[in-house]
């Protein structure tokens, strides 16, 4: 039985691996003059971002103001973005109370933001630096036009307790050309009403290995790189070798010789396709397809199911960052051995 030592169903993290990929997109910024920031909604773990920073990250993103606090926590992390149109007395005060704890910046695509994040920090010892989220293609947030990026730039640098730091974008995939030219644009722009584009934050683990292809980019902010999943593997950004996470799950019933029941389900895997088929890949049996889920029950078909009650297998997901978030604990293994729980301390983290 692989890992006896571990209940099921349990998420696996490969730190062996985990650590190769940290290195290995490290490197491949290093080499074209680009900073890291990772995005912790994939792994959640101070430890994980603490082992990033290590490797040359220059801060962390997070998307909540209760992920910062949560990954804060457990100290050695001192520089955080939260890439968040951050609205609402309660979110701004517990912001200001961050921004008295790390260096810390956010984004916003618009005045109401802005005012909100402005009476906040007004009287703050530091000016709160501020990003404009710019829409280069991805339709999420964002302003959708390099002059309202000039406009909004201006309107922040007003602002007291403020200060205008840059340009962020969270790029459509495969459209590098196009994000370069509208955060040229953007730029150029800002710089004529004599404002200065400190940081321009790029990201997204699809289009990592064309980072460079954005050159304007100052920063790359990395997610699911870390892990990578199914996903990943199925645009060709990553190999099955590099997966470092994983769902242990037991067979709890083989009805029939086409068709095996395991114990991890929606609760584990979550139902996020990502326009594939199925819910995982089974790793070393290429010809099974996690077809169905339920909450607990996920349902496996092949040919020949060729599996026994009581059989472990493992299965890459099709998407690890809200794999993690379904779980108090991950199980950190070496290869083939145990490594120990883990709490996924950023978990479910919402507001
Ligand atoms: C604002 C922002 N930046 C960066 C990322 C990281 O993306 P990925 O997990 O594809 O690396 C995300 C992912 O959702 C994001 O929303």
């Amino acid at each position: 039985m692989i890992f006896p030592e571990i209940d099921t169903p349990a998420v696996l993290v490969d730190l062996d691996i985990a650590e190769a990929n940290i290195d290995r997109f490290q490197g491949h910024c290093v080499d074209h003059g680009l900073a890291v920031r990772p995005h912790i909604k994939t792994h959640k773990l101070p430890i994980l971002a603490q082992r990033q920073l290590q490797a040359g990250a220059i801060g962390i993103t997070c998307q909540k103001v209760s992920e910062a606090e949560a990954m804060i926590a457990e100290g050695g992390i001192d520089d955080v973005l939260i890439t968040f149109n951050i609205f609402g007395d309660t979110k701004l005060a517990r912001l200001r109370d961050l921004s008295e704890k790390v260096q810390l910046s956010v984004v916003a695509d618009n005045t109401e933001i802005v005012d909100g994040l402005s009476q906040f920090f007004a009287d703050a010892p530091q000016p709160l630096g501020v990003l404009v989220e710019c829409d280069t293609g991805a339709s999420r947030c964002g302003v959708t036009t390099p002059k309202h990026a000039r406009d909004l730039a201006r309107y922040i640098s007003a602002k007291p307790g403020l200060s205008f730091l840059g340009l962020m974008t969270y790029p459509p995939v495969g459209q590098e050309a196009a994000v370069q030219e509208w955060l040229t644009q953007a730029k150029t722009e800002i710089e004529k009403i004599g404002l200065t584009v400190s940081v321009v934050s790029n990201g997204g683990s699809p289009g990592m290995w064309q980072a460079q292809d954005v050159p304007i980019a100052t920063e790359y902010r990395i997610g699911t790189y870390i892990y990578n999943d199914r996903s990943l593997q199925a645009r060709g950004v990553c190999t099955w070798a590099d997966c470092a996470l994983s769902v242990l799950a037991t067979v709890i019933s083989v009805p029939a010789m086409d068709r095996a029941v395991i114990d991890a389900g929606s609760k584990v895997l979550t139902s996020d396709l990502l326009g594939l088929e199925g819910h995982g890949h089974v790793i070393g049996r290429p010809d099974i397809l996690v077809e169905g889920l339920s909450e607990e029950h996920g349902v496996l078909k092949a040919h020949k199911i060729n599996l026994k009650v009581g059989e472990r297998i493992r299965i890459i997901p099709n998407h690890a960052c809200v794999v993690t978030n379904m779980v108090d604990q991950v199980e950190t293994i070496r290869g083939d051995r145990a490594r120990g729980a883990v709490t996924v301390s950023a978990r479910g983290k919402v507001q």
